[in-house]
């Protein structure tokens, strides 16, 4: 997989890339990933990116042109070389689609991202009208630029490509793959200040050992996230013996 990113500030990726599982998939040639910056594609004398925005108002808008060639040099330098044409061009906003592991699934299945730093009081429009197939916001709160969103989605989407992480299993137990939140994790010592590790864990049974996980998925995803209990692929009996579990209702 191949992530261009663009940016008006390359210098915040590099210590992101050099370590953990980015510097895995890179070191693998798993992942490939191009940081590539706004301003040189600029003509002016100035380089300049942003400009006052139409109809007055605080801050400044990023400039359409560009954002729209780095795009393009980025789209004719991948179909030149894969004959590739469609990808996710996405652009990080808070103004986007609520970031989720179902998403980074999503993207994890393309060949090619290109990802979209926003900055400033925003983009120009057209830019999300005429460029950009997906808006991504990894919150409900502003930062000041898309970087770190950019670097969010990254990570969360390059761990998935296969052979990324050691073992193939480990996204699948992942909290959120599931629709669950993930089991507590033990190792050694056994016993740590008097904290002894859950019995079941020692035995040896790993029928037992399974289903205890999946009773502390389920009780964790009740206390901490309920919600998502709704969407969980949970069994009839799971859903029955959670509903004696919850207290009901006022007043049935
Ligand atoms: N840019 C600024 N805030 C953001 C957010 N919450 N998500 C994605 N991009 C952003």
């Amino acid at each position: 997989m191949q992530i261009d990113i663009l940016t008006l500030f390359p210098q915040m990726f590099p210590s992101l890339l050099s370590a953990g599982i980015f510097k895995r998939a890179i070191d693998r040639k798993l992942v490939g990933i191009n940081i590539s910056n706004i301003r040189d594609y600029t003509h002016n004398k100035h380089h300049t990116v942003d400009d006052y925005p139409y109809g007055g108002g605080a801050g400044m808008v990023l400039k359409p042109e560009p954002i729209f060639e780095a795009v393009e040099a980025i789209k004719s330098d991948i179909s030149r070389k894969q004959g590739l044409d469609e990808m996710p061009i996405i652009l990080l906003t808070p103004q986007g689609r609520l970031f989720c592991q179902q998403i980074a699934l999503e993207l994890s299945k393309y060949s090619h991202l290109i990802l979209i730093c926003g900055h400033y009081e925003g983009v120009d429009e057209r830019v999300r009208q005429h460029l950009v197939t997906n808006e991504i916001s990894i919150g409900d709160y502003v930062l000041s630029g898309g970087e770190l969103a950019a670097m969010v989605v990254a990570d969360a989407v390059v761990r998935l490509v296969p052979g990324v992480l050691g073992s193939e299993a480990s996204p699948i137990d992942d909290s959120h793959a599931t629709g669950l939140l993930e089991y507590p994790h033990y190792t050694r010592p056994q016993v740590y200040r008097g904290w002894a590790v859950p019995e079941v864990l020692l035995s040896g049974n790993h029928a037992q050992v399974t289903k205890w996980r999946r009773e502390q998925s389920i009780m964790r995803t009740l206390e901490r996230r309920p919600e998502l209990l709704n969407k969980a692929n949970l069994s009839l009996e799971e859903r029955q013996s959670l509903d004696e579990t919850k207290p009901s209702p006022e007043g049935r």
